[in-house]
């Protein structure tokens, strides 16, 4: 029977204490009508912090800019009515002994024109360059530019206000933070644009905006190489370059990075250090020197965007996610699917009860648990 000990030790981001290594990976729902967060949303929160998560990272939530999204039933974190919804959330959360953080987005120039809360505004992007590389509108000013940092500081700032305890940045899967990073995408040629480390410009802006408004609560990025229209895309190509891009966030204040894999055994540049090599969430640690939070088919299988083809998964093992761990190579786990179907997961974990453990059922996306 593996052991599961090292799931379990506590763990310091900042000043925030986690009584355990389990994250829920943030998990676009869709399902507040309204943009805010209802009795629903409040109660599934509470539920998986009552089910001994240690930080819950929230779906993804909007910031102020009217294009950001291409869903009008993903909650806003911005406006009366959303915060006081999301206020509900992390009171729910904290009554229930959880810590967590709101997974601030903007979707980019991946939203598709005409859709979301406001159909009519149009989509943000570095360069008006659509993620198949063609030019779709006009490049946005340098004030423009400010104003969609700025907006994540915003709401960053209001999630401090509401009482979270981290804010994470979605930095990841072809949204506006990553198109940033992306060669494809980003041809600006200020200070947003060029090497790495005018292409992480925009992240650090956004950074350093936000620490300004949360002060001390911890801030964290979510990166990935992946797009979520081209799965072999990098961003960096090799560790040096790797380095590059993580110093710049490093620089900016950022208290720990959350490294996106779809399967988290899969080495990152095996050519280096084999086919059981670090993992992007291990390379990044090691080259940066922050916590790194590792993620991708944990207690699964197969990876996740079988989910939205309407696939399950098969149980899986955690022995090597755990021994990884405890080496030192990652620090936190973020745990997914397996939370979104089941909020007694870690607290199952934790107590031995591996034949409680359910293969996933892609029918978990329909409904509450
Ligand atoms: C239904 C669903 C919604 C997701 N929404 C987001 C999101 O809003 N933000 C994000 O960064 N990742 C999102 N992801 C990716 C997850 O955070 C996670 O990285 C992925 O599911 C891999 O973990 P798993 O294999 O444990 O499910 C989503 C995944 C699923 C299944």
């Amino acid at each position: 029977m593996t052991d599961v000990t090292p799931l379990f030790r506590p763990f310091r981001i900042r000043g925030l204490e986690l009584k355990n290594r389990i994250v829920m990976a943030p998990m676009t729902r869709a399902r507040s009508p309204g943009a805010f967060p209802n009795d629903d949303n409040v109660a599934y929160y509470a539920r998986r912090a009552a089910g001994g998560v240690g930080l819950i990272l929230s779906e993804g939530t909007l910031t102020r800019r009217k294009g950001a999204s291409n869903d009008a039933n993903i909650p806003l974190f911005w406006g009366e009515r959303p915060l006081a919804g999301w206020k509900r959330v992390i009171d729910a959360v904290h009554a229930a002994g959880g810590k967590m953080g709101p997974q601030l987005w903007h979707q980019g120039m991946r939203r598709e024109p005409g859709t979301g809360h406001f159909p009519d505004a149009p989509s943000d992007g570095p360069s008006g360059i659509n993620l198949h590389g063609s030019k779709v509108a006009d490049e946005p000013s340098e004030a423009e530019v400010l104003d969609m940092a700025q907006a994540y500081a915003d709401a960053a700032g209001d999630a401090k206000r509401l009482g979270f305890d981290c804010i994470e940045l979605h930095g990841a899967h072809g949204y506006l933070i990553d198109e940033f990073f992306w060669e494809r995408t980003n041809r600006r040629t200020d200070r947003f644009g060029g090497a790495i480390e005018q292409r992480a410009e925009f992240a650090a802006e956004t950074i350093r905006r936000c620490r300004v408004a949360v002060g001390e609560l911890p801030i964290i990025i979510r990166i990935s190489q992946w797009k979520a229209t081209d799965y072999a895309a990098r961003v960096a190509a090799t560790p040096q370059e790797l380095e590059r891009w993580v110093k710049v966030l490093v620089d900016a204040g950022v208290d720990a990075i959350h490294c996106s894999q779809r399967r988290i055994l899969e080495p990152e540049f095996p050519g280096i250090d084999g086919p059981h090599g670090l993992n992007l969430a291990g390379w990044v640690k090691k080259l940066s020197g922050l916590p790194t939070i590792s993620v991708g088919s944990v207690g699964l299988t197969s990876e996740f965007l079988g989910a939205f083809r309407g696939e399950g998964s098969g149980v899986g093992k955690l022995d090597e996610t755990i021994a990884r761990l405890e080496r030192g190579e990652f620090d936190l786990v973020a745990v997914g699917r397996a939370l979104l179907q089941d909020p007694e997961w870690a607290s199952k974990v934790k107590a031995g009860r591996h034949d409680e453990l359910r293969d996933y059922d892609a029918q978990a996306l329909q409904r509450y648990y």
